[in-house]
């Protein structure tokens, strides 16, 4: 597979007077501030940037810029001078927006090569390292398109592809720390788009099968570090993985599912597991889904999608962690096979489990996934799935619902989170909501009576974690958006083993 993110980035400390570029791209706060990197251009330039602002023509705020052409004394051929609000104010998200602003205009422009002098943009407790992570990654997700099914190319479309980031003359610190992130954003920006490429093809592509040949092709390209193993449907019913199987029972496609392991650590060390929902489609089976956007369940896979990429992540990080990847792979469909509401269906576990609503498909095969990774003692299990529309209607598509039985892993993972600019928020889970998964005629009900959806959701899938260390992400909300796969929660996935490896 080609590399998806066809971005060069250097770095350069040279006095930013001297640096010949095509666009050179300096910030301006509001109230005619300038940034460090700005004023010494200033200072160059006859102080054409002043003058500039005087005139009123820029005002600094968010989403505006100014292009300026054949600017005096210095060897950059043009300055973009983007705005980047009111300097008390800049935070992460301004930052974000500020870099995304600056790509889309360098593209508008058909300028493929510039320099950046955003870097040393104050941003508080984030230092070099974090600020060109963000700056790599904001740029990726610009430039990011889905058109491998588009005949013609987008002849318009001129995308950055060299970037040099401009740091403080003479400051190694800021240097090495700028390296170190560069290295890690170009794999966490390679990460998140092949997770936006494999959330946003279509089902008939993107098949259960399919995910695993993602797999094979990830151990196939470590080959040694990496080793995978696919179950297909008869080793599953030997080895009992019956809820898994009862949800792709209504699909022509064969369910899988997906180990990955990798060892960094000493064999003696317990594994750390990260388990992603694998539904290629849901169409939420004999209960099926309404018409209305029922295609967007093509992205029911983007746990999968996520896990899939991390764990690749992980090994090009080299981290110091033994890491077990686990995707239970299935489609969800109605048919005269499929598995139907009131059906009792064995666990791998041994729990029983009655299907009231066959669309609740994502807990019933994350339910034997999780079991099965129970069996590699591990230190830690997560688990992340577009698990429940509910959570969308409590964080809506900016925050990932966290679900835990142990506060000091879910407390790391929401560290993770904040380093990585890829929030969530812990919802809760406790013994109440247990009771609402009572069954009658079973030992446990894969639809939770009396809202709280989301959480009755996480109420099932403890059942079967037990007491190993446990976090849940449901990325419902944010996996997902209205132009498709967001690659969430890569960046906070990455960080968070990134962390464990310490
Ligand atoms: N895959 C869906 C959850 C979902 C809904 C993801 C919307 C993204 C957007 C899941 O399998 C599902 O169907 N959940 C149901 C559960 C219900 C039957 C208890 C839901 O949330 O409506
Ligand atoms: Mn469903
Ligand atoms: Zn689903």
């Amino acid at each position: 597979m080609e590399r998806l993110v066809n971005l060069n980035i250097s770095i350069n400390h040279q006095e930013l007077h001297t640096i010949s570029t095509p666009c050179l791209v300096l910030g301006v706060f509001e109230e005619k501030k300038l940034s460090d990197m700005a004023t010494q251009i200033d200072r160059h330039t006859d102080h054409e940037i002043t003058k500039l602002l005087d005139h009123g023509d820029l005002n600094g705020s968010i989403g505006r810029s100014l292009m300026i052409y054949h600017p005096r004394n210095i060897q950059a051929k043009r300055i973009l001078l983007v705005g980047c609000g009111k300097e008390a104010d800049l935070n992460e998200t301004k930052f974000i927006k500020i870099i995304r602003h600056m790509t889309e205009m360098l593209s508008n422009h058909g300028i493929q090569e510039a320099a950046c002098g955003l870097l040393s943009l104050n941003l508080k407790n984030r230092d070099a390292r974090i600020k060109s992570r963000l700056i790599i990654q904001a740029i990726a997700n610009e430039n990011y398109r889905f058109a491998e099914f588009k005949s013609k190319p987008d002849t318009h479309f001129h995308p950055l592809q060299n970037l040099t980031l401009m740091t403080s003359h003479g400051n190694t610190a800021e240097l090495n720390l700028a390296q170190q992130g560069i290295s890690e954003g170009e794999i966490i920006a390679e990460a998140t788009s092949k997770t936006r490429r494999l959330g946003n093809l279509p089902s008939n592509i993107c098949t259960p099968r399919y995910l695993s040949e993602q797999a094979l092709t990830i151990a196939k390209a470590h080959t040694g570090r990496v080793h995978a193993k696919i179950y297909g449907e008869k080793e599953l019913t030997d080895m009992g993985m019956h809820c898994l199987l009862a949800v792709g029972k209504g699909s022509e496609e064969e369910s899988q599912l997906i180990v990955l392991k990798y060892e960094g650590a000493d064999q003696s060390i317990a594994p750390h597991v990260i388990i992603g929902k694998g539904v290629t489609f849901d169409s939420g089976g004999l209960c099926i889904k309404p018409r209305q956007n029922m295609s967007d369940m093509k992205m029911d896979m983007c746990g999968a999608a996520s896990v899939l990429s991390t764990f690749e992540a992980a090994v090009k990080l080299n981290l110091k962690i033994n890491l077990i990847a686990i995707v239970p792979a299935v489609e969800n469909m109605p048919d005269g096979n499929a598995f139907q509401p009131g059906n009792i269906v064995k666990s791998h576990q041994g729990l029983f489990v009655e299907i009231v609503d066959t669309d609740a498909e994502g807990r019933v095969i994350l339910a034997d996934a999780i079991s099965h990774a129970t069996q590699f003692k591990p230190q830690s299990i997560l688990t992340t799935a577009t698990l429940t529309g509910a959570i969308i209607t409590a964080l809506g598509h900016h925050l990932t619902g966290l679900f835990t039985n142990d506060q000091k892993l879910a407390d790391h993972v929401v560290q993770a989170g904040l380093t990585a600019h890829d929030g969530v928020w812990q919802m809760p889970l406790n013994e109440l909501y247990q009771e609402q998964i009572n069954s009658s005629v079973a030992d446990i009900a894969n639809l939770g009576k009396d809202g709280a959806n989301s959480i009755t959701a996480a109420a099932f899938l403890s059942r079967f974690v037990k007491d190993i260390p446990w976090v849940h992400l449901d990325i419902a909300g944010t996996a997902m958006s209205s132009h498709g796969a967001t690659g969430r929660p890569v960046p906070l996935l990455i960080q968070y083993l990134i962390d464990l490896a310490k």
